[in-house]
């Protein structure tokens, strides 16, 4: 097969470097990926957001199939477009990618069909979403409606702080389009973990569990950032909750996009709140986490690609997985400054030596390469990934290698893990 990964950070380098080692594969470009995506598959400098040009060059190619890692090419119909040309492709159309696109579409279809998640309600008026923030009980939650690259949610803990979340979203205009609308909701407790599915329009196959870290500081501190570290299984989600997610959540989602219209195919990623052992879904993303992706397919035993194709063909029925027993752990270093301003440009020393000790993978996210040096290109820059028989040694090996690695305008959090390992 010729295929065409699309995207370019750490979730594609992971992606690429496990369907570059199926014999399925005759060639593997990805568009536009970066400098460590491209020991695994020809990189093209095509934007993962340009459809046409895209949609150009996997006719150009007599690509067989694409597998697409971004929410935003989904969310704006990159899926569709491939299979109206009869280019089969990994990921849900437009209408199915309504389930991250909107979260207002994703209330409202939990809400019809008894899905447990917060009690909400939506607002494009401010003054109704005032009215409705006063007297609601703190913390309360507030969410721009639309795609925000994982900015669009303030938790307030006054009032007033929820207030000024919805001005800012409904009145300034703060996120664009993507804040037209909002929705207001409960505060969960709980532990948070994510679950990772395939979806063939009608039957789910869940995948390895996963936990990431959002906060960019050491014990959970800070701002949210895309994901500092991730690590896999996660241990809140025991077999009993599994089956539980499964049965209230996946199952019945899957079941509702199918009879709604809009059936869902891809990897549908829910993210979940769990208190003693009750699962309720905090949001849904239609594509694999980032840096969750990593931990994940470090873990897997059997080829993927297939499994992405019966994924596409309708039929993961007579499809499963196998994965190894041993834990898998990515510690992300970011350039310093991140998720605010930081420069761009800095040389990253002693990644071949990793590379060559093979304890680890070292997934790239943000790089260039100039004249043989690797340069960060970005916040999230590196996913240093290991796999281990329990976590503790995933993460001391992750932490060795973090320590070779010459780059002082880098950064990382030293507690990836901690809690499934406490
Ligand atoms: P989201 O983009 O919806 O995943 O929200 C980002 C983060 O905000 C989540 O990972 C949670 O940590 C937190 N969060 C979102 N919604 C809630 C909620 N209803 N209750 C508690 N925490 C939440
Ligand atoms: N790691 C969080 C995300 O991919 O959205």
């Amino acid at each position: 097969m010729r295929v065409l990964v699309v995207g370019g950070g750490g979730r594609e380098h992971a992606l690429c470097w496990t369907i570059a080692a199926s014999p399925l594969v005759e060639a593997l470009f990805c568009a536009p990926g970066n400098a460590g995506i491209s020991a695994d598959a020809v990189c093209v400098p095509i934007p993962a957001e340009d459809l046409d040009g895209i949609l150009r060059f996997a006719r150009e190619e007599s690509i067989d199939f694409v597998v697409v890692g971004p929410e935003a090419p989904l969310v704006a119909g990159l899926v569709d477009r491939l299979e109206e040309a009869g280019i089969k492709a990994f990921g849900p159309t437009a209408a199915a990618a309504r389930l991250e696109g909107s979260k207002a579409f994703t209330k409202d279809l939990c809400a019809r069909h008894g899905i447990p998640t917060a009690a909400y309600g939506r607002f494009t008026e401010l003054g109704a979403a005032e009215a409705f923030i006063e007297g609601r009980p703190l913390p309360v939650v507030v969410k721009a409606d639309g795609l925000a690259a994982g900015k669009g949610v303030t938790i307030a803990e006054t009032h007033d702080e929820a207030r000024a979340a919805a001005r800012e979203m409904l009145a300034e205009e703060r996120f664009g389009d993507a804040g037209r609308e909002i929705v207001i909701e409960e505060f969960l407790a709980g532990e948070e973990a994510s679950f990772f599915a395939l979806v063939d329009g009608e039957t789910a196959l869940p995948l390895a569990t996963a936990q990431d870290h959002k906060r960019v500081g050491d014990g959970d501190t800070g701002p949210n950032t895309g994901g500092m570290g991730a690590y896999s299984p996660a241990p809140v989600v025991t077999e009993e909750v599994a089956e539980r997610i499964m049965a209230r959540i996946v199952r019945p989602t899957v079941a509702a996009m199918k009879a709604e219209g809009a059936p869902f195919k891809g990897v549908l990623y829910a993210g979940l709140m769990i208190e003693e052992g009750e699962p309720r879904l905090l949001e849904y993303n239609v594509r694999f986490g980032d840096p969750e992706c990593q931990a994940l397919l470090v873990r897997l035993a059997s080829d993927l690609l297939p499994a992405l194709v019966a994924t596409a063909d309708g039929v993961l029925d007579m499809f499963d997985l196998r994965w190894h027993d041993d834990a898998a752990l990515t510690v992300v270093m970011a350039t310093k400054g991140y998720p605010g301003d930081y420069a761009r440009g800095s040389a990253i020393r002693g990644l071949d030596a990793l590379s060559a000790s093979g304890d680890v993978n070292v997934f790239h996210a943000g790089t260039t390469e100039e004249d043989g040096t690797i340069r960060a290109a970005g916040g999230r820059v590196l996913g240093i990934t290991a796999r281990a028989p329990t976590i503790a040694t995933a993460q001391r090996l992750a932490y060795r290698a973090v320590d070779r690695i010459d780059w002082p305008e880098g950064f990382c959090r030293r507690d990836i893990g901690a809690r499934a390992i406490d």
